[in-house]
């Protein structure tokens, strides 16, 4: 097999036995989590089973009291300063919540990304952020405020905002938590977009059934500090331990 092979190819993201507790709070109890790159993966799980903590290690929003963090080839957990920052910037991230800032119009929020880490200048950057929003189905909102858009629209410009800087990987924490189901339906799709068009490796945490059935990926289920179960959404409910059962409903 030739060293480039896709088989051979390393994961986009790795986990390895990863451990972390706040104080006597066992939150990930060595999880292993392995995402390949162009994969979409789906983290699973209870409110409060570790998921956000779990998916903030990737880009060491968190530090891990043992085991290891792998970015592509880039060991990052015993990564510092601009090294780190390097990495952070090939990693998108969409936050639980938006986080979209409130004071700056939509545009705004994406040109302070692009004025700061790329050479692009005023007409460029514009022409960027228009390209961008027209992406996320959002043409011609780069004047409104944050204030001024739908739960929907928010998720979709701060994907647009995710995405200005060209990552290899996105991480999702919760993309559809609290929309209408046509809302979920546009923010999946775009999840599988962003697949299908760019090749880029998603990291997804959801509770959301439709926005796990559309994206269509692996799923982790994390209970007890540890992943359960992991496949196809299908083979994941089927699963024998009965946490699951609750979770999707007997
Ligand atoms: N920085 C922190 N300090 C102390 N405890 C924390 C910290 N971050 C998370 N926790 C705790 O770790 C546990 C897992 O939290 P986490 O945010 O990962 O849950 P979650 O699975 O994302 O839940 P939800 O579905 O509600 O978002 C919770 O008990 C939480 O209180
Ligand atoms: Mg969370």
């Amino acid at each position: 097999m030739s060293p480039s092979s896709p088989a051979r190819e390393i994961p986009a993201v790795r986990l390895v036995e990863v451990s972390k507790a706040f104080g006597d709070l066992v939150v990930l109890d060595r999880v292993s989590l392995a995402v390949a790159k162009g994969e979409t993966a789906l983290v699973m799980g209870g409110s409060g089973s570790g998921k956000s903590v779990l998916i903030k290690h990737v880009v060491q929003l968190l530090r891990p009291d043992s085991g290891e963090v792998w970015v592509f080839d880039r060991r990052v957990d015993t990564l510092r300063g601009a090294e780190l920052d390097a990495v952070r910037l090939s990693v998108g991230y969409l936050f639980q919540g938006g986080a979209l800032f409130d004071s700056m119009t939509v545009g705004e929020n994406i040109d302070f990304l692009l004025e700061r880490h790329t050479r692009l200048d005023a007409a460029g950057r514009r022409a960027r952020v228009e390209e961008l929003l027209e992406w996320v189905r959002l043409p011609q909102l780069a004047l409104r405020y944050p204030a001024e858009l739908s739960g929907g629209q928010k998720k979709r410009a701060a994907l647009a905002r995710a995405l200005a800087l060209e990552p290899a990987i996105m991480l999702f924490d919760e993309p559809t938590t609290g929309l209408d189901p046509v809302s979920v339906r546009a923010v999946s799709e775009l999840i599988v977009r962003l697949r299908e068009e760019r090749g880029i490796t998603s990291l997804v945490i959801t509770h959301d059934l439709l926005c796990a059935e559309i994206t269509g990926g692996t799923v982790h289920f994390l209970h007890d500090a540890a992943i359960v179960a992991s496949g196809d959404l299908d083979a994941v409910r089927r699963a024998a331990h009965p946490v699951l059962g609750n979770f999707f409903g007997g």
